[in-house]
């Protein structure tokens, strides 16, 4: 990601709302960026979080966060988008498809035009419909537009994993994978703690009934978002604190293998739709998929949550 036009050291977020700027919040303490524009349709929304969040620079270090326009953020290593509706208590993320499809066609195009040549990360849901349809609407390379996917739900799985086990979140390995929604998977079949297959590490904490450990953790997982959207009316700082994760990865070239949301090609039947999938991600953004080993009823089920997000991306005009 080395381009005259780019500034290595500098991210942008478009969307200054719960989600955006919680993000601006960790980024600013992250150390990641020494510059970091925020973008809102509302600009004095996106000046009152650049100014307040700039005032706890003294504690952190240094860095320039101001609100900008489109001018200002065309050299960023990494755009994140988390412009766009959220849920309503009961609504799917899906149901916000056509309001952020629409607001997606005013932003993407007017980064597509400014010879963006960094990477594209989107947040706004239904998040793997709307990185398919970043692609489709900038033309920009496919490694370079990621969505956050599942990133966040795995996160959620391992916290309550390590909360189920009493043992520390991030020494269990385990992934939700397909849409950052309801048809998401818990890829049980390749869990792990530390090496120790997950029933067997299960058994040595006290856990048998396998069957309903599993359905009661991933319906936790999948019922997340609802359950805080209910009690606060957005979720933003897991998100925030995922999309950090992923700028890490990409700003030190990590090449650490997240489930991130990118266009499959034919790995395990699937093609032509966005969805979440391990993939080794550094400083061009998606590398590889990495795609893991899935038992009959996992693939299965990937292959339904593909179907679910393709006939919605067959009502779209991109
Ligand atoms: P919010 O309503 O608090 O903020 C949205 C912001 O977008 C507002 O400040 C609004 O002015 C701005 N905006 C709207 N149209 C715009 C445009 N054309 N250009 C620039 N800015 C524009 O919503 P919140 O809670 O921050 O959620 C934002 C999005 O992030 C939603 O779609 C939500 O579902 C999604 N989200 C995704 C998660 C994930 O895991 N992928 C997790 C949490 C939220
Ligand atoms: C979440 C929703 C808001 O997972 O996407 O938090």
């Amino acid at each position: 990601m080395t381009h005259p036009n780019l500034n290595p050291r500098k991210a942008a977020i478009i969307g200054c709302g719960f989600v955006g700027s919680a993000t601006a919040f960790a980024l600013m303490q992250s150390h990641l960026f020494s510059e970091l524009v925020l973008l809102d349709v509302n600009f004095e929304k996106a000046d009152g979080e650049a100014k307040d969040i700039a005032h706890g620079i003294p504690f952190a270090g240094a860095m320039n966060i101001y609100a900008g326009t489109y001018d200002d953020i065309a050299d960023a290593a990494v755009i994140i988008v988390t412009a766009g509706a959220n849920q309503k208590p009961e609504e799917t993320r899906l149901d916000l498809v056509h309001k952020n499809v629409a607001i997606f066609k005013g932003i993407i195009p007017e980064i597509a035009k400014r010879d963006f040549q960094g990477i594209l990360l989107i947040v706004s849901n239904p998040v793997d419909i709307l990185t398919y349809a970043a692609l489709k609407l900038s033309g920009l390379p496919e490694h370079r537009v990621i969505g956050s996917g599942t990133v966040l739900d795995t996160a959620r799985l391992k916290y309550q994993l390590g909360q189920h086990l009493h043992v520390d979140s991030r020494s269990v390995h385990a992934f939700i994978i397909g849409e950052h929604g309801d048809s998401e998977i818990a890829v049980w079949s390749s869990s792990n703690v530390s090496g120790i297959p997950l029933n067997d590490f299960c058994e040595m904490r006290g856990h048998y009934d396998h069957a309903a450990s599993t359905r009661e953790i991933a319906e936790k997982v999948k019922t997340s978002a609802y359950e805080i959207i209910s009690k606060k009316h957005a979720t933003y700082y897991g998100i925030a604190m995922s999309v950090k994760r992923i700028c890490e990865v990409i700003v030190r070239n990590e090449k650490s293998i997240l489930p991130v949301s990118t266009m499959m090609h034919g790995e395990y039947g699937i093609d032509g739709i966005a969805l979440s999938m391990p993939a080794i991600v550094g400083l061009d953004g998606v590398e590889t998929h990495v795609p893991i080993v899935l038992d009959q009823e996992e693939q299965e089920q990937l292959r339904r949550s593909a179907e679910t997000l393709r006939q919605v991306a067959a009502t779209l005009e991109l």
